[in-house]
Formats: structure tokens, C-alpha cells, sequence
């Protein structure tokens, strides 16, 4: 079934339009990677979905669960089952990680359990009561999906959850969005850079190239076709 279905899309900022006509659909229980070069528009596509930081929509729709997200707000948009993991990990600095997850809770009508978010992310069990500020920026990565999930979403957007990270940590961050995926019938869609983080855990990919959606591959055929990586992605 269907969960989110992008049609048409255009939109962009005072500064000029970025994304247009693009079309994109994920089913329930699927990993789908939003793929592309620097300033492709992924980042546009993700607040367009969630209604943050503004990026004026002029044409298009963006229906989630037969709700038109447009219509929305978006604390409405969290309630509906829909959560979003910014570039750059956003946490409070100076609260703990039991803090920063607690206070994510508390935003909206029906969180999941706090203490689940320690068996899904054991990595941060032990460093519960550290601040967001002292911690790696894999763990950071953890506490800010561990945040996104306790909304109990339905879906998760993630935007570049690898940057930035060493490759371990890359494979940790890796695997726990495959147990949340797994685990908690949590659908996702991730912007990445990193081809091969979205090849390690995604089942499809679409392809942004300057705005224009140009490509929609199975992981499969997006390693196989080094000529299709070489064009839209440089890799
Ligand atoms: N708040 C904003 N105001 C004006 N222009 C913006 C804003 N945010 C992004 N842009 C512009 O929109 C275009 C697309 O940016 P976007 O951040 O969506 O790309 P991206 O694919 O996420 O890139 P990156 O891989 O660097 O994160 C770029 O030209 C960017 O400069
Ligand atoms: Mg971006």
C-alpha cells in the first residue's frame, strides 16, 4: 500500500525555484534513498514533505495516508505519523540523552514507551545520562533518530543520517535504521550522499538532478550500472 505519494511537485525559495515535477511513492515497509549531487534539491524535497523551514510549494501535491500534507501543519504532520531527522543531527546540547528523548515524547499525542528507545539503540544505554553535547556525532546520529522514533511514526525522513561519520559508525547508523525499518514496521526515506550507505540498506533509489527527478532504480541495478552512478552521482 502506498504510504506517501509526491505528484508534481514544484517548489523553492524567494531566491528561485528548485524542485520540479517531481513524482515519488513509497509503499508501507519500504527503505527508498533519495539520491543526488550537492544542491540537487533533497533537502527541499524533505522540508516540502514536512513543512519546515519553509520552502514555498507553487504547484503539486503531497499525500500521505490520503491526507494532503499540504493542508497541514507541521505539528499536525507529526501527529499524522510522520518524522524527520534534519541534516546535521539536531539535539539539545545541554540536555541528556534521556532528556532530549524524553522531551521529543512529550511533543506529541502517542509517543512510543521512552525506555524502548534503549532496546532499539543499546549504543546509548550506557551513556543515558551524558549530555547530547559530549557525545560523538555518531552518537548524536542516535540520539536524534532515537528522538524522531519515540513520535511513533509511521514514516521517517532522514536526511544525510551518515555525513560526517566514520565508516563504523556509518555501519552502525546503518543498522539501526535497518532494525527500525525491521523491528517497528517503520517505513523510511533517506536523503544520501553517500551511494553506498543508501545501497547498504535501501530497496530503491530515486535520483535528483538539479530538480528535475531523472532516475528511479533498484538497489540492484544502481550497482550494476556504473555509468548511471558515474552521470547523476559522480561515484
Ligand atoms: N533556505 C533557503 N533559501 C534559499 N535557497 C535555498 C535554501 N535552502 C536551499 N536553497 C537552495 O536550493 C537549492 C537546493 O538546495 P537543497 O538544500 O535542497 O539541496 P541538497 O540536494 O539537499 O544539497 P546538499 O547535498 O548540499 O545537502 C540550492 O541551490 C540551495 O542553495
Ligand atoms: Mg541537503
Amino acid at each position: 500500500m502506498t504510504l506517501l505519494a509526491i505528484d508534481g511537485l514544484e517548489a523553492g525559495y524567494e531566491t528561485g525555484q528548485v524542485l520540479f515535477d517531481v513524482d515519488l511513492e513509497i509503499a508501507e515497509g519500504e527503505i527508498v534513498s533519495l539520491l543526488g549531487r550537492n544542491g540537487a534539491g533533497k533537502t527541499t524535497t524533505m522540508r516540502s514533505i514536512v513543512g519546515a523551514d519553509m520552502p514555498h510549494v507553487s504547484a503539486g501535491t503531497i499525500t500521505f495516508r490520503e491526507q494532503n500534507l499540504l493542508e497541514r501543519r507541521s505539528h499536525e504532520i507529526a501527529e499524522l505519523g510522520l518524522s524527520y531527522v534534519p541534516e546535521a543531527r539536531r539535539c539539545f546540547p545541554r540536555l541528556t540523552v534521556t532528556e532530549n528523548i524524553h522531551v521529543a515524547a512529550t511533543a506529541v499525542n502517542d509517543p512510543l514507551p521512552e525506555s524502548d528507545m534503549f532496546e532499539v539503540f543499546p549504543e546509548l544505554d550506557e551513556i543515558r545520562d551524558r549530555q547530547a553535547k559530549n557525545l560523538s556525532g555518531g552518537q548524536q546520529q542516535m540520539v536524534a533518530i532515537a528522538r524522531a522514533l519515540v513520535a511513533n511514526p509511521d514514516l521517517m525522513l532522514l536526511d544525510e543520517p551518515c555525513e560526517g561519520l566514520a565508516p563504523m559508525i556509518v555501519r552502525q547508523v546503518e543498522s539501526a535504521i535497518q532494525r527500525i525499518n525491521d523491528e517497528r514496521d517503520v517505513t523510511v526515506l533517506m536523503v544520501e550522499q553517500n551511494v553506498a550507505a543508501a545501497m547498504a540498506i535501501a530497496d530503491r533509489h530515486y535520483i535528483l538532478e538539479e530538480g528535475h527527478l531523472v532516475d528511479e532504480v533498484t538497489t540492484e541495478r544502481l550497482r550494476a550500472d556504473d555509468e548511471l552512478r558515474q552521470a547523476y552521482l559522480g561515484v
